[in-house]
This record gives structure tokens, C-alpha cells and sequence, in this order.
């Protein structure tokens, strides 16, 4: 009896997760739901903040341990990991523009586990004095981001069903890449295969730098805590061990998922000056209570690596979420946030990412800043640059040449 009924709430259990595969997804913008953002600066025992004093001692914090809790997971403080750098390759490269270094990082955790990453850096050369850098992962290896043929392959690949596939193919993402255009105005772009730090599939997870179990505890990390703490990673050993970085003028930047975890490496380490998240979406810049495009049920069910298991809680239910969003981009301040969306790119909710931008910007406020105006969605290419800034360019869900104009824009403005 006790056998048969434990066997019919497991099945009740399996059925539930995987309807949640095929949770609706609204794409009509008479059907969002009527909600409120949780207000950013009413703490949760009521206390209104006034002042940047109490947000950064009483509501910053407060905001952190939710987001730590409730969706990326805790990110651990000591791991007791210690970290090696091999420089493999260095010298001239893209027709001289650069500097080019790839340097090998070998963690190696208290158990004695070795992890290898590979980092591919392009310095500027003709330039005096320590530069800004670009940190940016990239999906399917360093040597996709180029046709530089002398770039070599990511680690991880090795690891992956689809090795064999076209994806990883020398220069296959280069036009994501804009180092020419970064190089010209002085910028050095640091880039790694987030696979390396740890591999974006749920039956590879061994093979992660940070150790993540198979079951996990709620408020647990999963993948995206470890990404972003890798984002962390690479800004040690840019500020420790290159001499021509500016460590005071990092930017951090992702797409897409990748997106997602620079917004929360960028929450978490204020070494990082901009953040900046292209197309970032669910789970990244998008309002939740929306419930636009991608939702947390379909994100939560084809993801489950992603978030800490307690944001399954929030399936087929953003309204009881306690946090939204913009919230997230309000914890980067007094520091700066670039958000980016594209207009065919309705599955990551273009317009919940441009709200939640301008719903952040009370907090710039309390800083005596200027964060996103109050006002409708800009138009198409028609970037707004404050202390916050925002666009919506024309075209599909990707990384152009435009972004990265608009980004160096900004950086320019921020940074110098
Ligand atoms: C999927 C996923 C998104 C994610 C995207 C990406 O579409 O649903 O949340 O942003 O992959 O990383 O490319």
C-alpha cells in the first residue's frame, strides 16, 4: 500500500515536470498579466530607504541574499581552489593590430582535481599606458571568435556530443566578435569558452571547476553562479598578471545566457565598472511578472542545471515571485549597466527588458545619478546613454556589429 502510493506521487511528480516543458508562452501583449514589481526601495520589513547609505547597508544587501537564495544560489566565498597560469602562446596578431596571448588556467581543487581553461586575450598594440578590458565568454570555443588560424581550441570541446559539428569550427562565430573594432579604440578583449568553466549540460557536470551534485539543496548554485564566478576568475588574472590592463576599467559583457551571468557577475563583483548584457532575457534583464516569451516554467524545465533548485518554485507562478528583474540591474549601481535588446527576439521580451532597465533607475537616483528617463521604449537604434543606458536594435536574437559600436560608445563615455 505504502509502495503503491509512494510509486503514484512519483509519477504525479514526473507528469508535473514534464508539462512544464510545455508551459504556454505568450507572445500577445494584451494577455500579460496585471502585476506589480516588488517596489526597490521598501524593504521587507517595510522600512522605506531614503537615503544611498541605507540602501548599500539595509536593502542591497537584503536584495543580494534574495537573488542568492531564491534564483542563481549561493555563491560560495572560500572553495579552496587554487588557480595556475600557463601562458601557451604570444605575439603579434589581426594584421598587427594586437597583442595576442592564450593562457592556460589550471584550477585544482583541494581534492587534487584539475580543471583546464583557456583564455584567448588581444591586447592593442601603439598604445601608451594600460587600456580597458572586455570580458566576454563565448559559446563554442576561442577559436570560433576568429580566423585567426593560430587560435587554440577550447578544451571543452572535447567533452561535447557535438564536436564533430560545424559549430566549432575555426571563425564560425567570428562576426559576434568584433576585435578589430574593440582594438582600434583601444580596448582589450579577453574571451572563454564558458564549457571550460563549466560544461553547459546536465550529464557533464563532473567536469565542472566548482563541484555541483547531482541533487542539490535549494538555495544550491547551479550553473550560471558558476559561470559568473568564473567571470571573477579571469578578472583576477587580468588585474594580477597583466601588466597592461587597467584593472580600474574592466567591463564584463554576455549574450544570452552568458548574458544572464554577466548581469550576476557583475551584481557580485564591483571590480567589474560596466556590465553588460545583450539579449539577455529570462532569468537575465527581463521583467519575470511579465510573463513574456520565454517564462519560468519552460526556462527552469529545459534548464534545470541553470538556477538553484528553488526557482522552480516560481513555475507557472511569477506572481508570487518576491523580487523581479530590475532589481537585479539595480544592485550593479553606482556602477553602470547596458542593456540590449533585439526587435525580432520576442522569446527574451524586449520590452520587459527595457522596463525592468527603467524600473532600476530610482536607485541611480539615490546616488545623485541619472539612470534610464522616465518614458515609452526607444525606437530602433536609438541607444540612451545615461548612467544606465539601453537599446533595441533591428534583427534577431545575436551579437552584430552595431551592438559593439553602441557598447565601445559607452565604454568610452564610462570608462575614460
Ligand atoms: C535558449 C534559452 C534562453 C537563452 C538562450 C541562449 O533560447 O531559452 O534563455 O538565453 O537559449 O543562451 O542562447
Amino acid at each position: 500500500m505504502k509502495h503503491h502510493l509512494i510509486l503514484c506521487l512519483t509519477l504525479i511528480a514526473l507528469t508535473a515536470a514534464a508539462q512544464n516543458k510545455n508551459a504556454p508562452v505568450n507572445y500577445d501583449e494584451s494577455q500579460v498579466p496585471a502585476f506589480q514589481v516588488p517596489d526597490l526601495l521598501t524593504c521587507s520589513d517595510g522600512t522605506r530607504i531614503e537615503t544611498r547609505r541605507q540602501w548599500q547597508r539595509k536593502r542591497r544587501p537584503e536584495l543580494l541574499r534574495l537573488f542568492s537564495e531564491q534564483e542563481y544560489g549561493i555563491t560560495p566565498k572560500h572553495t579552496g581552489i587554487k588557480v595556475k597560469y600557463e601562458t601557451l602562446a604570444s605575439g603579434p596578431a589581426l594584421g598587427g593590430l594586437a597583442t595576442q596571448k592564450q593562457v592556460r588556467f589550471v584550477f585544482t581543487s583541494p581534492d587534487g582535481q584539475k580543471h583546464e581553461a583557456l583564455l584567448l586575450l588581444y591586447l592593442p598594440r601603439n598604445v601608451a599606458g594600460r587600456v580597458p578590458v572586455i570580458i566576454a565568454y563565448n559559446f563554442h570555443g576561442n577559436q570560433t571568435t576568429t580566423l585567426q588560424h593560430d587560435v587554440i581550441f577550447s578544451p571543452s570541446k572535447e567533452l561535447m556530443k557535438d564536436a564533430g559539428s560545424g559549430k566549432w569550427v575555426c571563425g564560425e562565430q567570428a562576426s559576434r566578435w568584433c576585435y578589430e573594432m574593440a582594438l582600434q579604440r583601444g580596448y582589450a578583449v579577453a574571451t572563454m569558452c564558458y564549457h571550460d568553466i563549466c560544461p553547459d549540460s546536465p550529464t557533464l557536470l563532473s567536469h565542472s571547476v566548482l563541484p555541483i551534485g547531482t541533487h542539490r539543496e535549494a538555495s544550491d548554485y547551479g550553473t550560471i553562479g558558476i559561470w559568473a564566478w568564473g567571470y571573477s576568475r579571469i578578472a583576477d588574472y587580468l588585474q594580477k598578471h597583466e601588466r597592461q590592463i587597467d584593472k580600474h576599467r574592466m567591463a564584463v559583457m554576455g549574450h544570452s545566457r552568458l548574458g544572464k551571468t554577466a548581469l550576476w557577475a557583475g551584481v557580485q563583483d564591483k571590480r567589474f565598472r560596466v556590465v553588460i548584457s545583450n539579449n539577455s532575457g529570462c532569468g537575465g534583464a527581463a521583467l519575470s511578472k511579465r510573463v513574456f516569451g520565454e517564462n519560468v516554467a519552460r526556462i527552469t524545465a529545459a534548464f534545470p542545471h541553470w538556477f538553484c533548485p528553488a526557482f522552480n518554485t516560481y513555475s507557472e507562478n511569477e506572481a508570487a515571485l518576491p523580487f523581479d528583474q530590475h532589481q537585479l540591474l539595480a544592485l550593479i549601481a553606482p556602477r553602470h549597466f547596458y542593456v540590449a535588446s533585439a526587435q525580432d527576439d520576442q522569446w527574451a521580451d524586449p520590452k520587459g527588458e527595457y522596463l525592468s532597465a527603467l524600473y532600476a533607475s530610482p536607485v541611480y537616483q539615490l546616488y545623485g545619478m541619472q539612470g534610464l528617463p522616465d518614458g515609452p521604449q526607444p525606437p530602433v537604434q536609438q541607444p540612451l546613454h545615461y548612467d544606465a543606458a539601453y537599446h533595441i536594435r533591428t534583427g534577431s536574437h545575436d551579437v552584430t556589429a552595431y551592438d559593439w559600436q553602441c557598447y565601445l560608445d559607452y565604454l568610452d563615455k564610462m570608462l575614460r
